[in-house]
C-alpha cells in the first residue's frame, strides 16, 4: 500500500488531526518506540529551514530509521530534472519524501508521481506538519480545542491557512485581523467554514487587531514577508504597521491567553523584541512540539498507512 500524502491540513479528516495532536501529546512524555527501523526518508528543501529540517532529522532518528536531507540547488526540482522524475527516483530508495518546495504545485507533481507518501514540510500554500504541533501546544496549555477563541495578528499567509483550516476542523473559533490586501483567501475561509459547521463554530477575517482580540484564548502571529516575498519586504512594513505583536496588544485579549510564534520571529516586525520571552509566551514549547508532532505525523503516514 502506497500511504497517503500530507500536502494540505485538509488531508486530515478531523479525527485524524485530533488522533496525531494526542499522539504527539503522548510522545513527547515517553521515550519514543523504533517503529521506522530500516525505513529511509528524504528530506528535499528548496527553502532554508532550521525547524523543520532539524525536528524531522532528530525525529527519524529517534523512531529507529534514517534521514538524509537536500537542500536550495542541490536538486534544482523542475531546472536540472523534472518534477515527475525526481519522484519516481526517490521512490525507489526511501519510504517517504518531506518536501519544502517554492510553488505547491511541484508539491503537487512529487506527489502524483511518487510511489511513496509526500508530506508537505511548507509550501506556498500550506503548512500543515507546523499546525500539528500548533494544535498540540494548544491543548498542552488548555487542556482542549473545543470552544477557544484563537486570533491570528498579521498575513494570510501558507502558515495562517493550515492554521485556519486545522482549527476549524477540530471545534476552535478563528479569527484573523489583516491588513486590506493581505487577508486569507476566501476559498480558505469558505473551507473553514465548512469543517466548522460541524461544531457551530466561527470563522471570521477583521481589518482591527484589538477587535480581533476580544476574547481571545490564543495570539498566534507569524512573519509580514514570508520567504520568496523578500522583494515586498519594505512595503510590507509599511502596510503591517499597528499589527506588531506587543505587551500592549497582547493585554486586549484574554488574561490567561497565550501567545504563539512558529518562529522565525523578526523582531521589530511582527513581534515586539522580548515578546518571546513575555510570561504569556509558550513559542520555544511551540517549536519544541514540532519534534513531537513530526514523530506522531510520521508514525501514522508511514507505518500505520504505510
Ligand atoms: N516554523 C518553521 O517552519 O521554521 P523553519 O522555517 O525554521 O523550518
Amino acid at each position: 500500500m502506497r500511504g497517503w500524502d500530507l500536502l494540505s491540513i485538509l488531508d486530515l479528516d478531523p479525527q485524524h488531526i485530533l488522533d496525531i495532536v494526542h499522539r504527539a501529546r503522548q510522545m513527547s512524555g515517553e521515550p519514543a518506540w523504533p517503529v521506522l527501523v530500516g525505513k529511509n526518508v528524504a528530506l528535499l528543501f528548496e527553502k532554508p529551514s532550521l525547524r523543520t529540517k532539524a525536528s524531522f532529522h532528530v525525529a527519524v532518528q529517534q523512531l529507529g530509521g534514517y534521514s538524509f536531507y537536500m537542500g536550495p540547488g542541490e536538486v534544482e526540482l523542475g531546472a536540472r530534472e523534472a518534477v515527475s522524475d525526481v519522484a519516481r527516483v526517490l521512490s525507489r530508495y526511501v519510504d517517504c519524501i518531506v518536501a519544502r518546495v517554492n510553488s505547491h504545485s511541484s508539491l503537487k507533481e512529487l506527489a502524483e508521481y511518487a510511489s511513496v507518501p509526500v508530506i508537505n514540510a511548507l509550501s506556498d500554500w500550506e503548512h500543515p506538519c507546523q499546525t500539528i504541533a500548533d494544535l498540540q501546544t494548544i491543548h498542552e496549555r488548555k487542556g482542549t480545542l473545543e470552544g477557544l477563541k484563537i486570533t491570528y495578528i498579521g498575513d494570510g499567509n501558507n502558515v495562517a491557512r493550515s492554521l485556519c483550516l486545522g482549527l476549524a476542523s477540530v471545534g476552535a473559533n478563528f479569527t484573523i485581523a489583516s491588513p486590506p490586501g493581505y487577508r486569507l483567501d476566501e476559498e480558505t475561509l469558505e473551507q473553514a467554514r465548512q469543517r466548522a459547521s460541524a461544531w457551530n463554530t466561527d470563522v471570521t477575517a477583521l481589518v482591527d487587531p484589538r477587535e480581533a482580540l476580544s476574547n481571545a484564548d490564543v495570539v498566534y502571529t507569524d512573519v509580514w514577508t514570508s520567504m520568496g516575498q523578500e522583494a515586498e519586504a519594505e512595503a510590507r512594513r509599511r502596510d503591517f504597521q499597528g499589527y506588531t505583536v506587543d505587551p500592549d496588544l497582547l493585554s486586549c485579549a484574554r488574561w490567561d491567553a497565550i501567545f504563539m510564534h512558529d518562529m522565525p520571529a523578526h523582531y521589530g516586525e511582527e513581534v515586539a523584541p522580548g515578546m518571546l520571552d513575555h510570561p504569556q509566551s509558550v513559542a520555544f514549547d511551540q517549536a519544541e512540539n514540532r519534534l513531537h508532532a513530526q514523530k506522531a505525523l510520521l508514525e501514522y503516514i508511514i507505518i500505520r498507512d504505510g
